[in-house]
């Protein structure tokens, strides 16, 4: 069976295919004209190696073989967005990854509590005397990208338009074909925005993350050009993107499992391990970044050619049955949780800190104001996004019942 993940049917729920592929065909083959003949892990312990094993790289550029006329088509601008620290390896990972870790610790996100409150806050009373709001635009979108502009220091004027770009970038990689090049005009429109933010940055230092990329940039050796444009283009990207999904989709789940809503309602204390449930259960990200083979590796009697690209699921991993019990209910006590949502190994999600203090302050803020919020549409209505990296609604209407 060649998978295709971008149907609409895989969009609105892909898990029993997941489960047929855990079950049947662990190493699936998949048809990406992007990158070629493509394999589709989507077992536990299989995405536990690819993230460990040295054999898998993030670096496209180690392995020329099996290059697509696609790949060879694109022209530079798509070199300026793979030189991010999630597209390379060790060294270069680890000298881009140092530069901005601080801004990311758990101590630095702990100080931004108070801000995520207000806006948070902010937000719900907005809503107030709304019968029915769009929980994804008008509140889980807008928590992260407040937040991950602030902390970059992106001006407000030109933060839908940045999430439009994304969200149409996202879009069109996952079509996994020719559509992808559609995206073209889109990334050249990020790149020049991104420019003109680095100059006003360098003529207006601010105290945000730009200003102090800009300033490694100007020290020579630490970032090149390509890679501090890359750098803002991957944090405001996943900054948001991801975030968003875990505010909805956390929202969704709980409101179809009214006796896990209840029980955290009556026992607020639950929050932390709900986070990590709504992480495993419904997968904001649903696929990691591609990796590629740099030596011929067996896995379930299959020799993967050198040069190869893997895709992993992490969400089919998270539902994986040898790896947790009962993986389709939605358990907010659940332990032990060794969920794969933020990954695993050296690109282990820098942002992780930040995602579950906004979940967490998101969710709790939505709770206490409207503690009887439901579904105003049936979720068999409910339009997911065709992005295949992502697991995202593309809205959420519900009813406040303030
Ligand atoms: C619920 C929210 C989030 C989820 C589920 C998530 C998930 C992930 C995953 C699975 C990876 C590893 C990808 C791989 O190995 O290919 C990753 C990496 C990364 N994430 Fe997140 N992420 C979230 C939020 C954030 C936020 C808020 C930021 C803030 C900027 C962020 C920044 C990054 C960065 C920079 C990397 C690359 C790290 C590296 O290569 O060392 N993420 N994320």
């Amino acid at each position: 069976m060649t998978v295709n993940l971008a149907t609409r049917e895989l969009r609105t729920n892909p898990y029993p295919t997941y489960q047929h592929l855990r079950k049947n065909e662990p190493l699936a083959t998949m048809q990406h004209t992007l990158f070629g003949k493509s394999y589709l892990i989507t077992r536990y312990d299989d995405a536990v190696q690819v993230f460990k094993d040295p054999r898998f790289t993030n670096d496209r550029r180690k392995v020329k073989e099996g290059t697509s006329i696609i790949e060879r088509m694109m022209p530079n601008i798509m070199v300026t967005f793979q030189s991010q620290m999630l597209s390379v390896d060790d060294p270069d990972h680890r000298r881009q990854r140092d530069l901005v870790h601080k801004a990311f610790t758990p101590k630095m996100i702990e100080q931004m509590a108070v801000k995520m409150e207000g806006i948070s806050a902010g937000l719900l009373d907005k809503m107030n005397g709304k019968p029915t709001v769009d929980m994804v635009g008008e509140y889980a979108l807008q928590v992260p990208l407040t937040v991950i502009s602030d902390m970059m220091g992106v001006p407000h004027k030109d933060r839908a338009k940045f999430h439009h770009w994304s969200a149409a970038f996202l879009e069109g990689i996952s079509s996994l074909g020719w559509r992808t090049l559609t995206q073209l005009p889109t990334m050249y429109r990020m790149v020049q925005f991104f420019r003109r933010l680095i100059d006003l940055r360098t003529v207006d230092p601010q105290d945000d993350l730009i200003t102090g990329l800009v300033r490694a940039e100007q020290d020579g050796d630490r970032l090149s050009k390509d890679e501090l444009v890359s750098m803002i283009f991957l944090l405001l990207l996943a900054g948001h993107e991801t975030t968003v999904n875990l505010i909805a989709n956390g929202t969704l789940a709980l409101l179809e499992n009214p006796d896990q809503l209840q029980k955290l309602q009556q026992n607020p204390a639950l929050m932390d391990s709900a986070i990590e449930e709504i992480l495993r259960y419904s997968n904001p990200v649903e696929q990691i970044a591609p990796r590629w083979v740099l030596e011929d590796v067996e896995l379930h009697g299959q020799i993967i050619p050198r040069g190869s690209t893997i895709l992993v699921s992490t969400a089919s991993a998270n539902r994986d049955e040898t790896a947790f019990d009962k993986p389709d209910t939605f358990d907010i006590e659940r332990q032990p949780n060794k969920h794969l949502a933020f990954g695993l190994g050296i690109h282990y999600c820098l942002g992780a800190p930040l995602a579950r203090m906004e979940g967490k302050i998101a969710l709790d803020a939505l709770l206490n104001r409207y503690p009887k919020l439901e579904l105003a549409v049936p979720s068999d209505q409910l339009q997911w996004r065709g992005a295949v990296n992502v697991r995202g609604l593309k809205a959420l209407p519900v009813r406040l019942n303030a």
